[in-house]
């Protein structure tokens, strides 16, 4: 039990980065060391979060709003620039693109071309931030094509299968990191007092089916008569209940757990949907593809949508396979 133990404590986040990359020869270095400064903004994250009841400035609005339309919480802020602090001197990344920034923040000096850029939502759930309920960080890898000298970003604009590595940190009673590079999904949770990210789950896979549905039925009356037909499904038969925190990623993080299907539809008032498709729901679809599960906007693939912009967002329909495909029989049931 002694020898098991220790070498559970020794699985740490860089040592399976380095195992999953054996192959990939000098890159693997600088994704392991990418990963680490993700683990590095997730402790400072975790930290502030738990503080942040006791400090002054830390909860409550900036008064701001971002591109989104959004009001910006202080901890939003707070944690973006945690992320570009960690990168800054890190010469992995060549731009950092967040659903708090309009454009993405280049790094030019230190980084040469075809290196990495970090999609990120740095805080997601912000409306559960004052409230201490779960909040999560949700982050992609991709690779820069070409140099992008008049910075618009333009190669972002390209399909999820671009994607090198996705995951989130859950802020939650544990601080809990969820990964994946094409080689699986695999859980790595917060050991305070080491100060490290210890492997706990590998090889995740959502069940095919799951209780578990998940979405905001107070949108109920914005929604397709195609939504409504498959919650009035689902409130007739028996085996489903109703989970919704508010915060994609924990929300999300039951699903991947335990099966089950997340829904945010297009809705009157945002008929693409709130979700964002670089930094929430590609990230997201990721995860649940390599996990064994699907993830779509109800009529295809979320791996396969093209963004026209940065900010683009999509409906999602994430989680168990035969959950998802029931949804989608009951959209195209009214095609
Ligand atoms: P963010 O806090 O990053 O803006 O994301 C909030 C998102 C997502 O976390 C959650 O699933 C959804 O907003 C909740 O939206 P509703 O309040 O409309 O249900
Ligand atoms: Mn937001
Ligand atoms: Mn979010
Ligand atoms: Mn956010």
């Amino acid at each position: 039990a002694q020898a098991a133990a220790l070498d559970r404590d020794c699985m740490t986040l860089s040592r399976h980065v380095l195992q999953q990359l054996q192959s990939f020869g000098p890159e693997a270095q600088d994704l392991s060391a990418l990963m680490n400064r993700i683990a590095l903004a997730g402790k400072l994250i975790a930290r502030r979060l738990t503080h942040a009841g006791l400090m002054e400035d830390a909860l409550g609005f900036t008064g701001r709003t971002n591109v989104q339309g959004e009001d910006v919480k202080r901890m939003d802020v707070f944690a973006n620039d945690v992320f570009i602090s960690v990168f800054k001197q890190s010469g992995l990344v060549c731009r950092l693109a967040s659903e708090e920034m309009e454009k993405p923040y280049y790094i030019p000096e230190n980084c040469p071309v075809g290196r990495y850029t970090l999609l990120y939502d740095p805080i997601d759930g912000s409306s559960n931030v004052d409230i201490n309920l779960n909040v999560g960080s949700i982050f992609a890898i991709r690779q820069q094509t070409g140099d992008d000298v008049d910075q618009s970003a333009a190669d972002l604009l390209q399909d999820g299968h671009e994607q090198i590595a996705a995951g989130y940190i859950l802020y939650g009673p544990s601080t809990v990191l969820v990964y994946s590079m094409g080689y699986g999904v695999h859980a790595f949770t917060l050991d305070p007092s080491l100060g490290e990210f210890i492997l706990s789950s590998e090889n995740i896979r959502i069940p095919e089916h799951g209780p578990t549905y998940s979405v905001n039925e107070g949108n109920f009356w914005q929604w397709e008569d195609s939504i409504r037909d498959f919650i009035r499904y689902v409130h007739r038969h028996d085996g489903y209940s109703a989970r919704y925190s508010g915060a994609l990623v924990g929300d999300f993080h039951r699903i991947l757990m335990q099966g089950g299907v997340f829904l945010y539809p297009g809705t009157v008032k945002k008929p693409e949907g709130k979700l964002r498709l670089l930094y929430e729901t590609a990230p997201l679809a990721y995860l649940a593809e390599q996990a064994g599960g699907r993830a779509s906007t109800g009529t295809q693939p979320i791996l396969q949508v093209v963004p026209d912009k940065l900010h683009a967002r999509t409906p999602l329909v994430i989680g168990s396979s035969d959950d998802v495909a029931l949804v989608e029989s009951f959209i195209s049931e009214r095609q």
